[in-house]
This record gives C-alpha cells, sequence and structure tokens, in this order.
C-alpha cells in the first residue's frame, strides 16, 4: 500500500541542499512543457505503476535511480535497457533539465521522474514489491558527524525501500566518501532483508555496465576512489 502524507508529516522529511541551481529561463520553460508528462503519478500495485509506461510484458524490470544528479547514468541505463523502465528521483532542478534534454536527444521513452524527495516519493508512489533494481550513485555523504542523521542511507529508509523492492531485487549503491562506504556497509549488513552479493562480504567491483559520473570524476581527481555495494533483497 502506499501512503499519502499530511502536510506536517511531508515537512519532516526536509531536503537539505540545492533544489534550483542555476536554470536558465529557456530550461526553465522547457521543463514546465515537458515535465508533467514525464511526471510519474504511482500506481495501488506494481501493475497500475508501470502502466504510466507503454509496452510492458511480463520480463520488463523495473528500475529506480535515487539522486540522479545530472542524468547521465540514467540516461544511460535507460538507452542500454530500452525494454526495461526507470524511474528517476531528484530535487536538484537543474538535474532534471539536463535529464529530459538527454533523454530527448536519444529518443529514449523508458524513464518518468518525480521531483521531490526520494523518502515521500517512495512512501506515495511506489507500491510494495514494485522496483528490480534500484541504484544510488554518490549521495550526499554529509561528512560532519553532526549532519550524519540527513545521510539518505538510514535503517528507515532501508525498511522502506526493502519493502518498495521486489525479491530477488538489487540495490547498487557508490560512493567516495570513505568512512560513509563503511557506514552503508554495517547498516546493510545489519539489515535482515538485505544480503551482499559478495561472497564472504565487504565491497564489490566496479558494475559492468559502469559510466563514470560528474560525481565520481570530482572524487578521483581529489585521491578518492568510488567504493560499490551491490546488495540482493531477501526477505518479504
Ligand atoms: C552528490 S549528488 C550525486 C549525483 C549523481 N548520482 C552522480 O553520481 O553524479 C547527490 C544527488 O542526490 C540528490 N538528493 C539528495 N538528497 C535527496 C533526497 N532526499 N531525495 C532526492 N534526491 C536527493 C541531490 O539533489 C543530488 O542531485
Amino acid at each position: 500500500m502506499t501512503i499519502t502524507l499530511t502536510p506536517d508529516e511531508r515537512r519532516r522529511y526536509k531536503t537539505h541542499g540545492r533544489k534550483k541551481g542555476f536554470l536558465k529561463p529557456k530550461d526553465e520553460t522547457h521543463l514546465k512543457e515537458c515535465l508533467p508528462a514525464l511526471t510519474l503519478t504511482g500506481g495501488v500495485d506494481r501493475q497500475q505503476l508501470l502502466s504510466a509506461f507503454g509496452g510492458v510484458t511480463e520480463s520488463t524490470r523495473l528500475w529506480l535511480e535515487i539522486g540522479f544528479g545530472n542524468g547521465d547514468f540514467l540516461a544511460h541505463l535507460a538507452a542500454l535497457h530500452p525494454e526495461d523502465r526507470f524511474v528517476g528521483i531528484d530535487v536538484f532542478l537543474e538535474g532534471v533539465s539536463a535529464l529530459l534534454r538527454r533523454l530527448e536527444r536519444q529518443g529514449s521513452d523508458n524513464v518518468r521522474v518525480v521531483v521531490d524527495n526520494a523518502n515521500v516519493v517512495l512512501m506515495e508512489r511506489i507500491p510494495p514489491d514494485s522496483l528490480d533494481r534500484v541504484v544510488i550513485n554518490f549521495p550526499d555523504p554529509w561528512r560532519k558527524k553532526r549532519h550524519h542523521k540527513r545521510r539518505l542511507i538510514q535503517p528507515p529508509f532501508l525498511d522502506l525501500l526493502a519493502e518498495r523492492m521486489r525479491r530477488d531485487g538489487l540495490l547498487s549503491l557508490a560512493t567516495d566518501w570513505g568512512e560513509y562506504s563503511d557506514w552503508m556497509l554495517e547498516h546493510l549488513q545489519a539489515h535482515p532483508a538485505f544480503e551482499n552479493c559478495m561472497d564472504g562480504g565487504g565491497f564489490a567491483p566496479q558494475p559492468d555496465e559502469w559510466i563514470e559520473t560528474r560525481f565520481q570524476s570530482k572524487g578521483q581527481k581529489a585521491g578518492r576512489p568510488a567504493r560499490h555495494l551491490l546488495f540482493r533483497k531477501v526477505e518479504g
């Protein structure tokens, strides 16, 4: 079941950080024109959710990327898997605009987006047992200890994500912030709904379908190589 939050409940999921960036007037107009048709409305179950896309079959996989930034990775996956369907969530409008233009250029019609906090979108628009693949690349690390509570990867978020994923669904994460990668590993290993795909636990190799994102190259140049994690949803 999806949940409709009250305005007070929504305020609890305050999103920190940049939202608009530098959006040129022509990009703002383009967004106003194109975003409504590409915004995911949600559904009571996976089937209804997928009906927002055309040409869905039994074997269609539903992917979610949380915090897609400028959309390079999401557009890359959408082109690589035209038979699959993709949902992207972000609050950064400049990035949403870049993603929509990229999708237009490559002619992909298998992506829908929601511009909102990921917790709220998961609760309100993604029904349980819906997601086959979830990608979270370089989520904000919130480096200072007093800001750790703002991190996306937290036990209640993992509970919600697990509930929205299908059994055997895969969750892949990447970060260039060593201490956050340890935090992710620790929280995921401790979660009963997730199992590390790596024999013996630990970090995963870079996925085969990988392309370097803007945040990855910045980290790399600053001497912070990316670490990857791959977990399978096993319970529920
Ligand atoms: C550090 S950037 C990484 C962007 C991209 N994944 C990449 O690798 O280049 C983190 C992204 O997550 C988005 N973000 C942060 N918190 C979010 C939240 N609670 N819900 C949705 N998006 C969020 C930000 O707007 C930003 O675009």
